[in-house]
């Protein structure tokens, strides 16, 4: 890897679906895995595959004898396809020619992947292929690409053809293969003008139309080749065929430009009149790749992290802020999306949207905070579903599903397949209803970045009450006890469901659950003294909040119930967790490896991780990650725990033992809580977090779609768990610890309407505060708090 790209250097047919996830072109629009143009969807090989942002449609299936709904994340027509023969010959594909090189590159500064493949086919004809595609950052509607082949040794006629192909499926998880997969039905195709054709596709429950208007142009030896093409149409597909004659070493190269419009789409007439129209003003590939390299130019110099210090690090930070930006960008705003668990790269998760909102938006809110508030409100168009919810439990208030799509119900399966043993069993993760304080926690902290009262006050607020309205309705007095408990959830450690030989679901007292519904509370009732007093009576008017219920929220922000483990100051995961038996972590990590999913080995070897002390992911050490000790130890105070700052450690070492981290997300949670006590083994997580997706690290996983979570988890580790980054009481601290495997570091924030350009170095930090608004704001450094306004620049030691 280089400082700004990824590249391949030999063809590996096992690796190409990784690949393809890891070199998917997007732009927060619609994105595009990195498939060759010439390669169908073909298990454990290709899997071609166009996403687009919150294009989603539901499907009946039925699994083991039951009839299950599944909202799925639609596999839209492929527009790459490209390919050629030899007159009479089969269709070229990589597998049937000897590969004599292969190069390919994914060059993030520019978002441009590029091929090259030198190949002898089975007549000893040498033939050299060079593609370059973009999906374009400055027209979200447009994907192009350059396909150029050369002929070495040979002289003679081919046939060309360019495809649009809707006989796609969503077939690309196999786990996911014995359900129903068949969303599209195809309404219109055929030629539109000489140089373009068209094909417009129907999802076939939700309604949402897509139309793709294809131009193709030949260019021989650098000119236009003046060849029209000659379309062809099949069912759900149509195709430009071009015949030409190649003369040795003279290239012929294929520009491809494509216009994606759907009926979701703003300031639009009608998804095919639209595209056909902007066809014919569209540039050449030159052209737009101008356009779209300027418009990465743009996001990159508010995004990028420099660091000199270590290359290996800079290029995967890249990556992942790479992909962060093609899942979610300016182009994301207005089209009401939630920021999917594993982007736009593939189907896993379908596409949904989980808490790994959490992991992701402190990246956003610190560059891009516009993009948080555009994905906060898709939180907020869905409020009254997750009152409906709320409601339907049996509670007030609004609970937010575990997994989001479309309308914001519950999208959670009900039964997942286990590979390993190849048995349907029940899915009970729906009940980590611990979501709903991920969505407060990200309002308060998109706030706390930009101080953007408008959205705190209308939207903001209103989620905020909503949400601690939901605790407080969930949360139960145990009068022998005199303390609240919230009864039958699922905390974030997924592998702990039920109670062992319990015919009920759900734990009781996740401890990461209650404090996080305390938090929540505290800051419902806090809010009284932020927003406006008449939009906060105005807001529990609407709501129906009443004295009686804000009593009810002090009284359990102060009578919470956290379970500890007897005798100790370790925090028990859930009630009974004393009670699970040890288990036999070297056993099985010696065959298994470190990231294994326990869950799945185990049901196939007839036992139950439920049984165990074995987490699949950190859970009570959640709370470290997103509380400083100060404020926690301030919730603990308020409970009437005696919960000390040194127990901290103690709390981390006994769950480290403990857990599997079958989910990408925990070694972020684990580097992030060891940053200050264990530098070491901080970046030890740091580094494992750092390659999860790009050396696949939980084997097979990558290919049906980046972790994002864990890629803006690792960005944010250095942007502010080691940078010591934290605002508080309308301060920005600053605490660096620079990990000494990566003892310098260039960031640019956008703080409260300030550009800031903050560089570390071993013993110096400098603050400038580059461009903004004139409003002073307040920045504080091992201990002492210092204003800044445009303009001012400051140095300080920050020797240890
Ligand atoms: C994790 C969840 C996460 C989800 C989506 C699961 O494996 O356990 O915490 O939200 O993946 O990334």
């Amino acid at each position: 890897m280089a400082e700004w790209s990824i590249t391949y250097d030999k063809w590996v047919p096992k690796e190409q679906t990784l690949r393809e996830a890891l070199c998917t072109l997007g732009n927060g629009y619609i994105a595009t895995r990195g498939a060759f143009e010439e390669a169908k969807a073909e298990p454990e090989l290709n899997y071609p595959g166009t996403y687009l942002a919150g294009g989603y449609n539901r499907l009946t299936s039925e699994v083991a004898g039951k009839e299950i709904e599944n909202e799925d994340l639609v596999n839209w027509p492929n527009w790459l396809p490209v390919s050629f023969r030899q007159q009479g010959e089969e269709w070229f594909h990589l597998s049937n020619v000897e590969v004599l090189d292969f190069k390919q590159e994914l060059d993030l500064r520019h978002g441009l992947l590029c091929r090259y493949v030198h190949f002898r086919d089975s007549k000893g004809r040498e033939t050299k292929l060079n593609t370059r595609r973009i999906v374009s950052m400055a027209n979200p509607h447009l994907a192009a690409l350059q396909w150029q082949l050369t002929p070495v040794n040979w002289s003679g006629e081919i046939e060309l053809r360019a495809a649009l192909d809707g006989r796609v499926t969503n077939s690309g998880i196999a786990r996911y293969r014995a359900l129903a997969s068949q969303h599209l039905i195809t309404l219109e195709q055929g030629q539109h003008d000489e140089e373009s054709m068209y094909l417009v596709v129907q999802t076939v429950q939700s309604k949402t139309r897509m139309a793709q208007v294809a131009r193709t142009r030949l260019y021989l030896g650098g000119k236009a080749s003046g060849l029209i093409p000659q379309t062809r149409v099949e069912q759900s597909y149509v195709a430009h065929h071009f015949t030409v004659q190649l003369n040795q070493a003279q290239p012929l190269r294929l520009e491809k430009a494509v216009l994606l419009y759907t009926s979701r789409d703003w300031a639009i007439s009608e998804p095919l009149l639209d595209a056909c129209q902007n066809m014919s003003r569209q540039g050449t590939f030159g052209e737009s790749l101008d356009e779209h390299k300027r418009a990465w130019q743009r996001l990159w110099n508010r995004c990028d992290l420099y660091t000199a210090c270590n290359t290996k690090v800079q290029s995967v930070l890249r990556l992942h802020v790479f992909h962060l930006l093609q899942t979610v960008s300016g182009h994301t705003v207005d089209l009401d999306v939630g920021v999917p668990a594993r982007g736009w790269h593939g189907e896993a998760y379908r596409g949904h949207i989980f808490w790994d909102e959490l992991f992701i938006f402190p990246f956003l809110n610190l560059h891009l905070p516009a993009i948080t508030r555009e994905l906060l409100m898709y939180r907020y168009r869905r409020l009254n579903e997750a009152r409906s919810a709320a409601k339907e439990a049996g509670y007030k208030g609004a609970m937010f599903p575990w997994q989001s799509g479309s309308n914001g119900r519950e999208e959670s399966q009900v039964i997942h397949l286990n590979p390993q043993s190849g048995r349907w069993l029940p899915d009970n993760t729906y009940l980590q209803r611990h979501i709903s304080s991920a969505v407060a926690y990200n309002v308060w902290h998109y706030y706390q970045a930009t101080e953007d009262m408008d959205f705190l006050s209308y939207h903001g607020a209103e989620m905020l009450l909503d949400i601690a309205q939901f605790w407080s309705t969930i949360a139960t007095l145990n009068h022998e006890t005199g303390r609240y408990e919230i009864l039958h959830v699922v905390g974030p450690d997924e592998y702990h469901t039920e109670y062992p030989d319990s015919t009920e679901v759900g734990l009781n007292n996740n401890a990461y659950t209650n404090v996080m519904a305390v938090w929540v509370i505290q800051k419902a009732l806090q809010l009284k003294n932020v927003i406006d007093d008449s939009r906060y009576d105005e807001l529990l008017t609407k709501r129906h909040i009443t004295p009686d219920d804000l009593t009810r929220w002090e009284d359990i922000s102060k009578r919470m119930y956290v379970p500890f483990l007897e005798d100790t100051r370790i925090i028990a995961q859930f009630d009974g967790y004393d009670k699970l038996e040890e288990f036999d972590w070297e056993k099985y990590r010696a065959v298994h490896g470190e990231a294994m999913r326990l869950d799945r080995i185990l049901e196939s070897e007839g036992d139950n991780v439920n049984r165990y002390k074995a987490s699949k992911q950190a859970d009570v050490l959640m709370l470290f990650y997103l509380f400083s000790s100060d404020e926690l130890l301030s919730v603990f105070e308020q409970l009437n725990y005696d919960f000390k700052p040194q127990s901290i450690p103690e709390n981390i070492a006994y769950y480290e033992q403990r857990t599997s981290h079958g989910s990408t997300l925990s070694k972020i949670v684990h580097a992030w809580v060891l940053a200050r006590s264990d530098r070491k083994r901080s970046w030890k997580n740091f580094e494992i977090a750092l390659m999860s997706d790009l050396e696949d690290i939980q084997g097979g996983t990558t290919s049906e779609g980046i972790h994002l979570g864990a890629m803006a988890g690792t960005v944010d580790l250095m942007q502010r768990a080691y940078t010591g980054l934290e605002i508080r009481d309308d301060v920005l601290w600053l605490n660096p610890v620079l990990p000494d495997e990566m003892p310098c570091l260039d960031l640019q924030l956008r703080y409260r309407g300030h550009w800031i350009k903050v560089n570390f170095t071993a013993n110096k930090m400098i603050i400038t505060f580059d461009r903004g608004w004139s409003k002073e704001v307040k920045i504080g450094v091992r201990g002492q708090v210092h204003t800044f306004k445009t303009g001012d620049q400051k140095e300080f030691d920050i020797r240890r």
